[in-house]
This record gives structure tokens, sequence and C-alpha cells, in this order.
């Protein structure tokens, strides 16, 4: 018999309502109108279920596969079978998630199809870089690109579902999942997450190549007190509203159908219980129609937050709260059923969460072919395709971002002798970054790998590692500074280890460890010019490097076509043309440090005493948000606005003449930025109102425009209110945050 017939014949009250499934697109706005087929459908299957069934709707286990966390409940098959649980996640591979499927659909009584999740963060099999990193192309089609890939990859290999992206904004390289998102600002993020969205899951799931999105950690995961991970979050709720929540918005407007709730508490409430969130703004601001499921065993941490006394009490708060899916506690399992018969869980708030559950998987289609996603010959020629390396390898070189360069870059290709340095030349494994999915490093290139790639056999290339990543050895030192006293030109390449940054690994010093460093400062004295390749995850303090190398490469972890891309750059078959998504602190003491702070009442003036700042060290950072090098220069002319007053509710349109004034085409990222000079509560100094991302011929010259609108101008006034306010306004255009001319406008009534 036909496994798609099976859900047929074995649910029989569904027969003939199940055909739609595939046929609806996937990013309505609004929750249900009235009884559409899906709900009808939806009821129809709830009627049937007894409550504890309703419960392992909304259940959520780890398999034995690869967890990122305690297994608590190894029996998952047992709980398939008897309906305690509808979805699973760490369990991919066409063939595996099958087989744990067909326990769904042929050995459960309601023969509900699981939901399969994973985290797919920046690729499944092929890796795309850290999404840090690929923020820094500043280019959405690239964002939008890799997360395509990605679902189509996972989608293959039976994932349904990636918990992705993640959204949270972050203004503290110290947290190491600072990797994992899109940096400190929240235009760039809500622009990224909206073009991570729209990549996963597409305008619909008919084809089984998308999966569904979710956007996590919701909410303020990325500012803990102190920069270490699940930590404390505490700030304002306009700072909350302005900042932190406008990348999850973003990702739910694009039409996420999942949300996850954050770890951490804000304002003394844990996310995982924090109806504030779940339901005033996620479904009542934002009218958010899917499911919200919480962290790895988010319930239970509840009661250590000293929030419920007990998990039993924990799943009542999560549940009345608004979380609909419990991943991993086991607490809507061992408790929920209780909680209902005592009155204190109303049954309709069951019924509203497995409804949003089981509509997901009706518009994933996987009631009418629960083993849409197990497809093993679509895994195998879907799998690191050379149509998907090719994706990878520019997304990987647009991601790369040039801080230094005194003349030494591109590297001539006509070379005769390049010395090869460092512990991460010609290492696979770490350059496919933390959370990398089902991703080997074996499948990576390596730096080695892509220089030799490029250069071929008639350059001669000398590779010594020189000392590890960590550690105090210098005793491979000697053959290093060998190599580099034999050759022409050094590629250094030195970082961090890849478990260095992402979840729970926040770092107190973010220098670059062990003896890398000195390693380069010894290279650097042979005189021979030296091109240093960071691979790391994080914004990295190194004051000597960035004001001393001859040449600097933020080269993050790119990914499987990480070596080709860095190849491409160093030997200038691609000009470099990424921007910085976060600022690079001078010293750790500056964090947190971000372009987009206040004035203060005594703003920063070297001369006086009195005013905002370091006695030891300037408060600018080593590297602003926004910049970035490029093998070519560019000229921005007078920016010129079309009304220099004008009323509420009109636009203004800003235009800048960009020239290429180099020898090189080139990609430029004009960025715009706005100041409110006076406001009903203090404004940053700068925000990111727009930016766009344009390609120049040498001498070419463009005129390049940013509307204005009102809402731009908008903020949370003094009584909280989502307006504008009338007054002066300086509006900035450059190409980085610290290198911009501006023209004042003034709003009237
Ligand atoms: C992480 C989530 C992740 C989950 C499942 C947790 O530890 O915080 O981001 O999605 O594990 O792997």
């Amino acid at each position: 018999m036909n496994e798609r017939k099976i859900a047929y014949i074995l649910l029989p009250a569904f027969l003939g309502i199940f055909l739609l499934g595939g046929a609806f697109t996937v990013a309505p706005k609004q929750a249900d109108p009235g009884p559409d087929p899906i709900t009808r459908k939806v009821d129809s299957v709830l009627a049937l279920m007894t409550l504890e069934e309703k419960i392992g709707q909304m259940t959520l286990y780890t398999t034995d596969w690869g967890s990122t966390g305690p297994v608590i409940r190894p029996g998952y098959a047992d709980d398939i079978r008897s309906g305690h649980c509808g979805a699973l996640f760490n369990s991919h591979t066409a063939a595996f998630t099958r087989g744990l499927q067909r326990i769904a659909v042929e050995e459960s009584r309601l023969k509900i199809p699981l939901l399969f999740g994973f985290d797919v963060v920046h690729g499944y099999k092929t890796m795309f870089p850290i999404p840090l990193g690929e923020a820094a192309s500043w280019d959405m089609e690239a964002c939008e690109k890799s997360a395509e890939v990605a679902a189509a990859e996972a989608a293959s290999a039976g994932l349904n579902w990636t918990f992705a992206p993640m959204v949270d904004l972050t203004r503290d390289p110290r947290w190491g999942r600072v990797m994992e998102g899109a940096g400190e600002d929240p235009y760039l993020g809500s622009r990224i997450a909206r073009a991570k969205v729209i990549g996963f899951q597409g305008t619909s799931f008919d084809k089984g190549d998308r999966v569904l999105a979710c956007v996590k950690h919701f909410a303020g995961y990325g500012a803990p007190i102190g920069g270490r991970d699940y930590n404390t979050v505490d700030m304002s709720e306009r700072e909350f509203r302005e900042v932190y929540l406008p990348p999850y918005k973003a990702g739910v407007e694009a039409g996420a159908w999942t949300v996850m709730a954050a770890f951490n508490d804000l304002d003394g409430v844990p996310s995982t219980g924090n109806s504030w969130l779940m339901k005033d703004i996620l479904r009542g601001e934002w009218n958010f129609p899917g499911f919200v499921v919480t962290d790895y065993t988010g319930i239970n941490e509840m009661v250590s937050h000293g929030i419920v006394a007990n998990q039993k009490e924990a799943g009542e708060l999560a549940v009345l709260a608004g979380v609909d899916m419990d991943m991993q506690s086991a607490a809507y399992q061992d408790h929920l059923k209780q909680s209902v018969e005592e009155g204190k869980v109303p049954e309709a708030r069951i019924d509203e969460a497995v409804r949003a559950i089981l509509r997901t998987k009706f518009l994933l289609g996987l009631f009418d072919d629960p083993y849409k996603f197990c497809n093993e010959e679509r895994e195998q020629q879907v799998l690191l395709s050379a149509e998907n390396q090719a994706v990878a390898r520019d997304v990987a070189r647009k991601s790369i971002v040039l801080l230094r360069n005194e003349g030494v870059l591109p590297l001539a290709k006509e070379i005769k002798t390049l010395a090869v340095i460092g512990p991460l030349a010609d290492d696979q494994n770490n350059l496919i970054g933390a959370w990398s999915g089902a991703g080997e490093g074996r499948h990576c290139v390596s730096l080695l790998s892509g220089i030799r790639n490029k250069l071929g056999k008639g350059v001669n290339i000398i590779y010594a590692k020189g000392c590890e990543i960590e550690g105090e050895d210098q005793s491979g030192f000697a053959a290093a500074l060998a190599a580099a006293q034999k050759a022409d030109a050094v590629v250094l390449a030195i970082g961090e280890h890849k478990d260095m940054s992402g979840e729970a690994t926040s770092r107190a010093t973010i220098r670059i460890p062990g003896q890398q460093e000195e390693l380069a400062r010894q290279l650097m004295a042979t005189g021979k010019p030296v091109a240093v390749v960071l691979m790391n995850g994080r914004p990295l303090v190194m004051p000597w490097l960035a004001e001393n190398a001859p040449a600097l490469l933020e080269c993050w972890w790119l990914g499987t076509q990480a070596g080709n891309a860095i190849a491409d750059v160093l030997f200038g078959d691609y000009n470099p043309s990424g921007k910085l998504p976060i600022s690079f602190p001078r010293l750790e003491g500056q964090i947190p440090i971000f372009y987009s702070h206040k004035n203060t009442g005594r703003p920063f003036d070297l001369n006086s005493k009195w005013t905002s700042k370091y006695v030891d060290i300037p408060n600018s950072p080593q590297f602003p948000f926004g910049y970035g090098l490029s093998y070519t220069s560019f000229r921005y002319g007078k920016p010129q606005v079309d009304k220099t007053v004008f009323r509420r509710g009109q636009d203004v349109t800003l235009t800048v003449t960009v020239e290429n004034t180099g020898r090189r085409a080139g990609e430029e990222v004009v960025q715009f930025y706005l100041r409110d000079l006076v406001g009903s509560v203090t404004r940053p100094v700068q925000e990111l109102k727009g930016f766009q991302k344009i390609m120049l011929k040498p001498g070419e010259r463009r005129e390049i425009q940013f509307t204005l609108t009102e809402n731009d101008l908008a903020f949370y006034t003094r009584t909280m209110q989502w307006a504008a306010e009338t007054g002066s306004f300086d509006l900035m255009v450059g190409g980085s945050s610290d290198d911009v001319q501006s023209v004042r406008v003034t709003m009237i009534e």
C-alpha cells in the first residue's frame, strides 16, 4: 500500500477534507476569519481527541540523536505511539524521520503526523556564513537565498520546521549567541528577520522544499546583564519596544508560523510565563496566527527562576500565558491533564493551542502526505549540490569585511611564493561555525585549499600552523617564521574556536586567544606583507592588530565554501563589500557599545574633564557599525533634500550622488541615518533608517534616493504613544555610521 494513502484510510473521519492542505499560502495576516476549510478540518480532528492526546500535540521532544541539552525522555517512540508527543526535534535524514513518522501515522490511535524541528540556523548540510557574518553582507537577497537553500536541504532530509531565524538583537559581544543574530541594530535586524522568514517559508509549502520558520527567542534574550547567557534582562519598556522588539515583529509580519519563547526573565517575568509578551503583544498587537513553543526545558526553568514552586505550576503559568508547545520539559505531559481537571486551566485554552498546532500540520500538507518531507531521492540530489555550493560561496564572499588595508590586498595571483600560516589556515571543522546543523567539517573548503584552488600549481605555497588556537605553546613559531622569510607575502588565519561563540559560550575577555596575536606580531616583524584573516563568531578586542596589521579581513565563520570565498577576496576576484553589523570595541570596558547611543547632558569632549568619557581610552569603538573598506573608493556628494520644511504626513526625499573613484568595480552600502534633535524623550544621536547596496563600475556615479516618511520619525513618546513629533531632524548619509554628511529638515504641523 502506498504510504501516502495510509493517512486517509486510518483516519476515515477526515476523508475528503485533506486534499486542500497544500493550497494555502504561508503568510495570512489575521487569525481565523471564520470557518475556512482548514479550520473545519482542524475542528474535525480536535473533536476526536482525548484531553491526553491534545496535550500530546502540545509536546515536543528531542530524540536521542544529537540533542542540545539533557535528554529527559529517551522513550520517545512510546510517546509517539501513545499519542503523547506530536513533534520531535534533532531527528533528521529522510530515512530516520520516515521511520518515526510511520510510528505516528500507523501505530498511534489518531494517526496525526509529527512535526520535525531542527536548528537549521545557517544551513543544513551546506553551511552558510554564521548569521552575524551574513548580516555583514547587508544584502537581503543573499540572506533570503541562503535561507531558501537551507530550507530546501532540510526539507529533503525529513525536516519541516527550523528553529530559526534567531533575531535577538544584542549590543554585547561577550554574549556567545551574538554569532547567531544580525547584530546591534533594530532596522538592519528587522530587514534581515524578514528576509530569513521569507527564505525559509517561501509562499507555499506545496513543493515540500520549504520549512516552518521560528522567530526566536521572544523576547529580549540578547540583552542579558553582563553578556552572560541566560542571565536576567531588565530595561525600560520604551527601549524594549523601540530597540529589541522590532526584529521579532518583522519576522511575525513576514509570516513566521512559529515563535520560540526565550529563557530569560524580563522585568521579573520569565518569557515562558509572560502573558504580556505572548498574548498582549504577539497576538494582541501583532495578530500572530501560529503557535508558540518554549525553548529547551524553558517551562521547568521557571522553578529555578523562582516564579513558581514546582513543575505543575510552571506548566500552568506557561499555558495560561499563551505558550502552546512544551519543548522537552514534559511539564505539559506530566501535569496539564490534572490542571485541567482541577479547573486551573480551561480546556478551551488547550483547544486553542492544539488548533494552532494542527493548523500548521495541515498547512504543511502533512495530513495529505505525512512523508512529504522524507524523500531519499530528493535528499541525495539536493544536499551539497553544486548549485548550493555556488550560492554558499557567493553569500560567503559578500559577508567578508575588509577592516584594514595598507596596500597589501588584493594579492597578485602571479605571486611566486606564498606562506599560509595559522591554526585556522588548514582548518575545516571550525569554519562551519557553531550551530552548524548537520554540516560536517569534511565538506568544508579550508582556507589553504581555497588558496590552492585559486592559484593552481604555479605558485609555491608553504603552510605552517604556527600555534594552536589556545594555549601557550610557541614551538611552531620557528617554522612559521621560516615560511614567512621564504615567501613574498603571508596570509595568516587566526581567531576563535567554533565552540567559543554560540549558546552558553559567553566570554569575559573577547581577545584573540592563545599565542595567535603574538604569532602575528612576530610575522609582521619580518617585514613581509601580512594579510590577517580573522575567523570568529563575535566582535573581538584586538587593539594592536587593529592599528598595525597591514591588512585585516573579518571572515567570521563562513561555512562550507569559506576557503574559496576568502581566496576570491584575497586575490581580487571579489571586491569586499561587507559592512559591520555590530561595533567592535577597543576594550571590553566599553561594552555595551553601539552607534545609536544618546547624546547625554555632557557629551564627549576630549578637552573637558567633566564630560561622559573614559579617562583611559576614547569613547569611539575600534571599528564602528556600518564600517567596511573596499578595494576601490567611493565619493559621496552633498546630500540634497526636496524640502527642508515639511508638514506632518509629507514625505521627504533625500538624494545623494555616489561615485566610484577607484579603479575597480565595487559595491557600496549607502547608509541613511536620522537624528531627532529635540524630543519629548531624549533620542539617539543616530538611527539607521534605510540602506541601499549598489554596484558601481570605475568612474561610475549614481544618484541614490531615500524617502523619509512620518513613520520613520516616530518613536515612543513621553506618554508611550508611537508618534512623530514636530521639530528639526538631521538626515545623514554615508558609507559608515561614523562617516556621514548631514542635512537638516524641519517638520511642522
Ligand atoms: C536553544 C534554542 C534551540 C533549542 C533546540 C536551546 O538550547 O536556546 O535556540 O532552538 O535549544 O535545539
